[in-house]
């Protein structure tokens, strides 16, 4: 089947980023402004992308990983730059963390002028001029290389010096997944088997001889450290200060250990991932779209994901020894940090009874992940 795209953005009429990028890519594209947008539309679509910020990440999880790939591919791009690149961009969201990076901080006031233009309030010429005082500036810094992203303006400044998005990914040919991996997320509340099952799931996928391999949240980062020291107390962190930890963990684990090893094909193992701070500092009594909404803006969803299940007296049998006074774990709150876990749905999304034997568990999985992928893909 052709690829069809839909891009919400209401200046991508114009000689857009998206235009012309995709030109190239799509065999058929339709682009839609966000004033006619409606969310069944758009999911009719084998991809979406919206370039407008409001769009950007409510819809993120279902609308397939496009968005986030995108955005990771080049950052990874200009992560493996050797110079420092300047970046001018009209909006915000183009956040990235390679340290050879420095943004131009007043994205507000581009926006305003790329508008002003459009209107014809102001001329390419005036426009110009002001990029160009920016780039000064940069270069008086001594960087050299300029990353543009103004909606469609980037034609203005056709220099080598000069990248922008059709150029990159001209170069770096963005594919729609942009790793050949799978992720393979385990969830659930505390004592329901999931180290368990990773541990279990490891082996045998080893056994098999293919590439796989486990990671956990909280990760090793220092912040997920600094989370396992603080949560052996209670109220030793509050629930926003749990979230912007367990946010900073997961950009780094999601960076440094999950893409480097989806980007190598491997089939990737994680116990706990955002669906874990979306029930539990849910339960904290933190807004859970917020939640959802911060955490896709720094990862990708899973391919797949197992929840599971267990009723809390159960789970609360089975944590036995381990500390139960501290922050996390007490039996009130885990029943509310289960009822979050059922807001999840979807095609590959899967509740199990965890009240099994955790060898049939285990088949249970790895049934679902080869009905899945074919398992040779990851050899
Ligand atoms: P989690 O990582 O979800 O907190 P663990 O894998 O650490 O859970 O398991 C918690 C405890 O329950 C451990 O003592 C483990 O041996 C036991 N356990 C794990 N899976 C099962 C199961 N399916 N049935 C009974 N006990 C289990
Ligand atoms: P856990 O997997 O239980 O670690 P350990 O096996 O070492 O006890 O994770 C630690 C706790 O952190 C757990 O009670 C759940 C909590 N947690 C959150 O509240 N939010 C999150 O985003 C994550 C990943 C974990």
């Amino acid at each position: 089947m052709k690829e069809f795209l839909v891009a919400v953005d209401n200046l991508t009429h114009r000689d857009g980023v998206l235009k012309g990028l995709l030109n190239k890519k799509y065999d058929n594209f339709w682009f839609i402004s966000p004033l006619k947008f409606k969310k069944d539309v758009l999911f009719s679509f084998d991809l979406a992308i919206s370039f407008d910020s409001s769009f950007y990440n409510i819809y993120q999880e279902q609308l397939d990983q496009s968005v986030f790939n995108l955005l990771a591919d080049l950052e990874s791009y200009f992560c493996k730059k050797k110079s420092k690149i300047g970046f001018i961009v009209s909006d915000k969201k183009w956040k990235f963390n390679c340290e050879n990076i420095l943004i131009e901080e007043s994205p507000r006031k581009l926006k305003e002028l790329v508008k002003k233009e459009i209107r014809g309030e102001i001329t390419a010429a005036d426009f110009k001029q002001y990029v160009e005082n920016i780039i000064d500036s940069f270069q008086r810094k001594g960087i050299n290389s300029f990353f543009i992203a103004l909606n469609g303006k980037e034609n203005l400044f056709n220099s080598k010096r000069v990248f922008t998005p059709f150029r990159v990914f001209n170069d770096f040919s963005l594919k729609r997944l942009s790793y050949k991996g799978a992720l393979i997320v385990i969830e659930g509340i505390d004592g329901t088997g999931k180290s368990t099952q990773a541990k279990l799931l490891l082996e045998y996928f080893k056994s098999k001889g293919i590439k796989v391999i486990k990671f956990r949240e909280p990760s090793d980062s220092k912040w997920g450290k600094l989370i396992r020291e603080k949560s052996s107390e209670k109220d030793s962190l509050s629930p926003e200060e749990q979230l912007d930890l367990f946010l900073k963990d997961r950009e780094y684990n999601f960076f440094h250990n999950l893409l480097p090893y989806l980007k190598k094909g491997y089939l990737v193992i994680l116990d706990r991932y955002y669906h874990s701070t979306y029930s539990y500092q849910g339960a904290f009594g933190i807004d859970k779209k917020r939640i959802l909404k911060e955490n896709l803006r720094i990862c990708s969803p899973p391919e797949m994901l197992f929840i599971l299940d267990l009723p809390v007296e159960v789970a609360w049998k089975r944590i036995g020894d381990r500390k139960k006074d501290n922050l996390f774990e007490n039996i009130e709150f885990l029943k509310k940090v289960r009822e979050n876990y059922y807001d999840f749905w979807g095609k590959d999304i899967h509740y199990i009874n965890a009240d099994q034997r955790p060898s049939i568990i285990m088949k249970y999985i790895v049934k679902k992940i080869e009905e899945r992928f074919p398992l040779s893909l990851f050899y």
